[in-house]
Protein backbone atom coordinates (compact mmCIF):
# COMPACT_ATOMS: atom_id res chain seq x y z
CA UNK A 1 0.00 0.00 0.00
CA UNK A 2 1.08 3.62 -0.88
CA UNK A 3 0.92 4.90 2.45
CA UNK A 4 3.34 2.42 3.92
CA UNK A 5 6.29 3.07 1.63
CA UNK A 6 7.80 5.25 4.75
CA UNK A 7 7.35 2.67 7.22
CA UNK A 8 10.34 0.29 8.24
CA UNK A 9 9.82 -3.05 8.37
CA UNK A 10 9.36 -3.35 12.14
CA UNK A 11 6.62 -0.80 11.46
CA UNK A 12 4.95 -3.00 8.74
CA UNK A 13 5.34 -6.07 10.50
CA UNK A 14 5.57 -5.86 14.69
CA UNK A 15 5.22 -9.59 15.33
CA UNK A 16 8.46 -11.64 15.61
CA UNK A 17 7.06 -14.10 13.90
CA UNK A 18 3.43 -15.05 13.13
CA UNK A 19 3.26 -17.68 16.17
CA UNK A 20 3.22 -14.61 18.80
CA UNK A 21 -0.50 -14.43 17.45
CA UNK A 22 -1.13 -18.10 17.81
CA UNK A 23 0.82 -17.65 20.99
CA UNK A 24 -1.77 -15.22 22.02
CA UNK A 25 -4.44 -16.80 20.79
CA UNK A 26 -4.02 -19.42 23.38
CA UNK A 27 -4.23 -16.71 26.41
CA UNK A 28 -7.26 -15.50 25.10
CA UNK A 29 -8.66 -19.35 24.55
CA UNK A 30 -6.22 -21.72 26.92
CA UNK A 31 -6.98 -25.08 26.89
CA UNK A 32 -8.23 -26.39 29.78
CA UNK A 33 -6.54 -29.83 29.39
CA UNK A 34 -2.80 -28.42 29.13
CA UNK A 35 -3.85 -26.15 31.88
CA UNK A 36 -4.23 -29.76 33.80
CA UNK A 37 -1.29 -31.13 32.49
CA UNK A 38 1.10 -29.22 33.91
CA UNK A 39 0.95 -25.83 31.59
CA UNK A 40 0.53 -23.17 34.49
CA UNK A 41 -1.92 -20.31 33.92
CA UNK A 42 1.38 -18.38 34.99
CA UNK A 43 3.47 -19.91 32.00
CA UNK A 44 0.31 -18.39 29.57
CA UNK A 45 0.63 -15.35 31.61
CA UNK A 46 4.54 -14.75 30.33
CA UNK A 47 3.52 -15.23 27.00
CA UNK A 48 0.73 -12.48 27.68
CA UNK A 49 3.44 -10.27 28.97
CA UNK A 50 6.22 -10.93 26.80
CA UNK A 51 4.64 -10.30 23.21
CA UNK A 52 1.59 -8.56 24.50
CA UNK A 53 2.67 -5.28 22.70
CA UNK A 54 3.58 -6.87 19.75
CA UNK A 55 0.19 -8.43 19.25
CA UNK A 56 -0.87 -5.12 20.27
CA UNK A 57 0.24 -3.04 17.59
CA UNK A 58 -0.05 -6.09 15.18
CA UNK A 59 -4.04 -5.89 15.93
CA UNK A 60 -3.91 -1.68 15.93
CA UNK A 61 -2.48 -2.18 12.10
CA UNK A 62 -5.16 -5.24 11.03
CA UNK A 63 -8.46 -3.33 12.44
CA UNK A 64 -6.67 0.22 11.22
CA UNK A 65 -6.42 -0.88 7.23
CA UNK A 66 -8.84 -3.93 6.84
CA UNK A 67 -11.35 -1.94 5.34
CA UNK A 68 -13.98 -3.28 2.21
CA UNK A 69 -12.19 -1.69 -0.51
CA UNK A 70 -8.90 -3.67 1.20
CA UNK A 71 -10.06 -6.66 0.89
CA UNK A 72 -12.18 -6.14 -2.50
CA UNK A 73 -8.54 -5.05 -3.67
CA UNK A 74 -6.79 -8.34 -2.12
CA UNK A 75 -9.15 -10.73 -3.54
CA UNK A 76 -8.90 -9.18 -7.28
CA UNK A 77 -4.78 -8.84 -6.73
CA UNK A 78 -4.76 -12.80 -5.45
CA UNK A 79 -7.70 -14.56 -6.66
CA UNK A 80 -6.11 -14.59 -10.38
CA UNK A 81 -3.71 -17.19 -8.82
CA UNK A 82 -1.53 -16.10 -11.35
CA UNK A 83 1.78 -15.48 -8.59
CA UNK A 84 3.23 -19.54 -8.58
CA UNK A 85 2.24 -23.45 -9.58
CA UNK A 86 3.72 -25.76 -7.51
CA UNK A 87 3.27 -29.31 -6.43
CA UNK A 88 2.00 -29.64 -3.37
CA UNK A 89 4.98 -30.66 -1.57
CA UNK A 90 6.96 -27.76 -2.78
CA UNK A 91 4.39 -25.40 -1.47
CA UNK A 92 4.79 -27.11 1.87
CA UNK A 93 9.01 -26.29 1.47
CA UNK A 94 7.85 -22.82 0.24
CA UNK A 95 5.73 -21.99 3.38
CA UNK A 96 8.48 -23.23 5.38
CA UNK A 97 11.06 -20.07 4.05
CA UNK A 98 8.66 -18.46 6.49
CA UNK A 99 11.37 -18.52 9.98
CA UNK A 100 11.16 -17.31 12.96
CA UNK A 101 13.63 -15.20 14.30
CA UNK A 102 12.40 -14.82 17.33
CA UNK A 103 12.51 -18.27 19.31
CA UNK A 104 13.97 -20.73 16.68
CA UNK A 105 14.88 -23.29 19.35
CA UNK A 106 11.19 -23.81 20.55
CA UNK A 107 8.68 -23.18 17.70
CA UNK A 108 8.19 -25.44 15.26
CA UNK A 109 8.38 -25.20 11.72
CA UNK A 110 5.15 -24.52 9.86
CA UNK A 111 5.01 -27.73 8.21
CA UNK A 112 5.52 -29.20 11.01
CA UNK A 113 2.31 -27.13 12.58
CA UNK A 114 0.24 -28.65 9.94
CA UNK A 115 1.12 -32.11 10.33
CA UNK A 116 0.92 -32.19 14.07
CA UNK A 117 -2.66 -30.82 13.23
CA UNK A 118 -3.33 -33.49 11.02
CA UNK A 119 -1.91 -36.09 12.67
CA UNK A 120 -4.01 -35.05 15.62
CA UNK A 121 -7.20 -34.90 13.50
CA UNK A 122 -6.03 -38.49 12.27
CA UNK A 123 -5.69 -40.14 15.68
CA UNK A 124 -9.03 -39.47 16.62
CA UNK A 125 -10.53 -41.00 13.62
CA UNK A 126 -12.32 -38.39 11.74
CA UNK A 127 -12.77 -38.49 7.98
CA UNK A 128 -9.87 -37.77 5.67
CA UNK A 129 -10.79 -34.95 4.11
CA UNK A 130 -11.10 -33.56 7.62
CA UNK A 131 -7.34 -34.71 8.03
CA UNK A 132 -6.30 -32.99 4.68
CA UNK A 133 -7.81 -29.47 6.15
CA UNK A 134 -5.58 -30.30 8.94
CA UNK A 135 -2.43 -30.56 6.93
CA UNK A 136 -3.60 -27.52 4.25
CA UNK A 137 -4.90 -25.26 6.47
CA UNK A 138 -2.28 -22.65 7.39
CA UNK A 139 -0.89 -23.10 3.57
CA UNK A 140 -2.69 -19.16 2.77
CA UNK A 141 0.17 -17.69 4.71
CA UNK A 142 2.52 -18.18 1.98
CA UNK A 143 1.30 -14.74 1.22
CA UNK A 144 3.83 -13.32 3.90
CA UNK A 145 6.10 -14.82 0.80
CA UNK A 146 4.50 -12.64 -1.53
CA UNK A 147 5.30 -9.15 0.28
CA UNK A 148 1.68 -9.25 2.10
CA UNK A 149 2.03 -7.91 5.84
CA UNK A 150 1.23 -9.52 8.62
CA UNK A 151 -1.80 -7.83 9.62
CA UNK A 152 -3.26 -9.05 5.61
CA UNK A 153 -2.12 -12.33 6.52
CA UNK A 154 -2.84 -13.65 9.82
CA UNK A 155 -4.93 -12.56 12.74
CA UNK A 156 -8.53 -13.57 13.72
CA UNK A 157 -10.72 -12.23 10.89
CA UNK A 158 -14.36 -10.65 11.01
CA UNK A 159 -16.84 -9.70 8.32
CA UNK A 160 -16.11 -6.44 6.56
CA UNK A 161 -19.14 -3.85 5.42
CA UNK A 162 -21.04 -3.87 8.44
CA UNK A 163 -20.88 -3.02 12.16
CA UNK A 164 -17.73 -4.90 13.95
CA UNK A 165 -18.55 -6.76 17.22
CA UNK A 166 -17.09 -6.16 20.43
CA UNK A 167 -15.87 -9.40 20.15
CA UNK A 168 -13.61 -8.96 18.16
CA UNK A 169 -10.05 -9.05 20.09
CA UNK A 170 -8.91 -5.36 20.54
CA UNK A 171 -12.09 -3.74 19.53
CA UNK A 172 -11.12 -0.55 20.47
CA UNK A 173 -8.67 0.07 17.25
CA UNK A 174 -11.82 -0.25 14.44
CA UNK A 175 -12.20 3.68 15.65
CA UNK A 176 -9.46 3.91 13.18
CA UNK A 177 -10.61 2.30 10.44
CA UNK A 178 -12.07 4.36 7.43
CA UNK A 179 -14.96 2.04 7.43
CA UNK A 180 -16.14 3.15 11.22
CA UNK A 181 -17.47 6.17 10.30
CA UNK A 182 -18.35 5.56 6.58
CA UNK A 183 -22.36 5.25 6.65
CA UNK A 184 -22.36 2.27 4.11
CA UNK A 185 -20.46 0.03 6.32
CA UNK A 186 -21.64 0.99 10.23
CA UNK A 187 -24.76 -0.55 10.69
CA UNK A 188 -25.69 -3.89 12.42
CA UNK A 189 -26.00 -5.46 8.89
CA UNK A 190 -24.06 -2.83 6.60
CA UNK A 191 -23.96 -3.78 3.18
CA UNK A 192 -25.75 -7.43 3.79
CA UNK A 193 -29.10 -8.26 4.93
CA UNK A 194 -29.99 -10.62 8.35
CA UNK A 195 -29.01 -14.25 8.13
CA UNK A 196 -27.71 -13.93 4.55
CA UNK A 197 -25.20 -16.72 4.46
CA UNK A 198 -21.82 -16.52 5.09
CA UNK A 199 -21.22 -17.16 1.57
CA UNK A 200 -22.73 -13.28 1.31
CA UNK A 201 -20.35 -11.82 3.33
CA UNK A 202 -17.07 -10.28 2.58
CA UNK A 203 -14.46 -11.25 5.83
CA UNK A 204 -11.36 -9.27 6.45
CA UNK A 205 -8.66 -10.50 3.90
CA UNK A 206 -6.06 -12.94 4.87
CA UNK A 207 -4.60 -17.06 4.78
CA UNK A 208 -7.92 -18.57 5.47
CA UNK A 209 -10.09 -16.66 2.53
CA UNK A 210 -7.10 -17.21 0.38
CA UNK A 211 -6.55 -21.52 1.23
CA UNK A 212 -10.21 -21.55 0.53
CA UNK A 213 -10.22 -20.25 -2.97
CA UNK A 214 -6.72 -22.38 -3.51
CA UNK A 215 -8.95 -25.53 -2.35
CA UNK A 216 -12.26 -24.68 -2.91
CA UNK A 217 -12.58 -27.28 -5.81
CA UNK A 218 -11.13 -30.25 -4.66
CA UNK A 219 -12.39 -30.49 -1.02
CA UNK A 220 -15.78 -31.20 0.28
CA UNK A 221 -17.79 -28.88 2.13
CA UNK A 222 -17.27 -28.90 5.52
CA UNK A 223 -13.61 -29.04 4.60
CA UNK A 224 -13.77 -25.83 2.96
CA UNK A 225 -15.52 -24.05 5.79
CA UNK A 226 -12.58 -24.78 8.16
CA UNK A 227 -10.60 -23.79 5.75
CA UNK A 228 -12.37 -20.43 5.58
CA UNK A 229 -12.93 -19.74 8.77
CA UNK A 230 -10.65 -21.28 11.20
CA UNK A 231 -10.01 -17.69 12.14
CA UNK A 232 -12.89 -16.50 12.66
CA UNK A 233 -13.25 -16.30 16.43
CA UNK A 234 -15.80 -13.51 16.67
CA UNK A 235 -17.79 -16.52 15.75
CA UNK A 236 -16.97 -19.75 16.25
CA UNK A 237 -15.81 -18.95 19.68
CA UNK A 238 -18.19 -15.74 20.80
CA UNK A 239 -20.92 -16.21 18.53
CA UNK A 240 -20.68 -12.87 17.89
CA UNK A 241 -22.22 -12.89 13.85
CA UNK A 242 -24.88 -15.10 14.25
CA UNK A 243 -27.36 -12.37 12.42
CA UNK A 244 -25.28 -13.39 9.42
CA UNK A 245 -25.51 -16.80 9.23
CA UNK A 246 -28.18 -18.99 7.66
CA UNK A 247 -29.26 -22.46 8.41
CA UNK A 248 -26.33 -24.12 6.73
CA UNK A 249 -23.75 -22.22 8.01
CA UNK A 250 -24.93 -23.24 11.46
CA UNK A 251 -24.62 -27.11 9.93
CA UNK A 252 -21.22 -26.39 9.16
CA UNK A 253 -20.08 -24.58 11.68
CA UNK A 254 -19.94 -27.57 13.58
CA UNK A 255 -17.30 -28.38 11.72
CA UNK A 256 -15.74 -25.50 12.14
CA UNK A 257 -15.83 -25.79 15.89
CA UNK A 258 -14.59 -29.26 15.81
CA UNK A 259 -11.25 -28.55 13.83
CA UNK A 260 -10.17 -25.21 16.12
CA UNK A 261 -8.89 -27.02 19.08
CA UNK A 262 -6.95 -29.34 16.66
CA UNK A 263 -5.23 -26.41 15.32
CA UNK A 264 -4.94 -24.71 18.88
CA UNK A 265 -3.71 -27.25 20.97
CA UNK A 266 -1.97 -29.53 18.92
CA UNK A 267 1.30 -27.98 19.14
CA UNK A 268 4.13 -30.38 20.42
CA UNK A 269 7.83 -29.80 20.67
CA UNK A 270 8.41 -33.64 19.25
CA UNK A 271 8.21 -33.39 15.21
CA UNK A 272 6.02 -36.04 13.91
CA UNK A 273 8.61 -39.08 11.51
CA UNK A 274 7.69 -37.61 8.75
CA UNK A 275 9.67 -40.54 6.81
CA UNK A 276 6.88 -43.17 8.73
CA UNK A 277 3.76 -40.84 7.28
CA UNK A 278 4.74 -39.74 4.32
CA UNK A 279 2.90 -42.85 2.58
CA UNK A 280 -0.36 -42.28 3.76
CA UNK A 281 0.08 -38.22 3.40
CA UNK A 282 1.07 -38.84 -0.97
CA UNK A 283 -2.20 -40.97 -0.76
CA UNK A 284 -4.31 -38.67 0.80
CA UNK A 285 -3.30 -35.91 -1.18
CA UNK A 286 -3.13 -38.17 -4.96
CA UNK A 287 -6.76 -38.55 -3.56
CA UNK A 288 -8.25 -35.08 -3.38
CA UNK A 289 -5.62 -32.41 -5.08
CA UNK A 290 -4.37 -31.78 -8.56
CA UNK A 291 -0.75 -32.56 -9.29
CA UNK A 292 0.03 -28.90 -8.87
CA UNK A 293 -1.69 -25.84 -6.79
CA UNK A 294 -2.12 -22.37 -8.00
CA UNK A 295 -1.36 -19.33 -6.11
FE1 LIG B 1 -4.35 -20.36 10.51
FE1 LIG C 1 -2.86 -23.23 12.32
Amino acid sequence: MNTNTNLTNAELNPLHSLDEWEDDLLVRYPDADSIAQGKTVEEYRDYENTQKDNVREFYRLNHTHQTYDFVMQKREEFLQFNKKQMPIWDAFQFLNQLVDDSDPDTDLDQFQHLLQTSEAIRRDGHPDWMVLAGLLHDMGKVLCLFGEPQWAVVGDTFPVGCAYSDKIVYPGFFKNNPDYSDERFTSKYGVYSPNCGLRNVHMSWGHDEYIYHIAKDYLPEPALYMLRYHSFYAQHRENAYTHLMDDHDHEMFKWVKLFNPYDLYSKNPTPPDWNELKPYYENLVEKYLPSTLKF
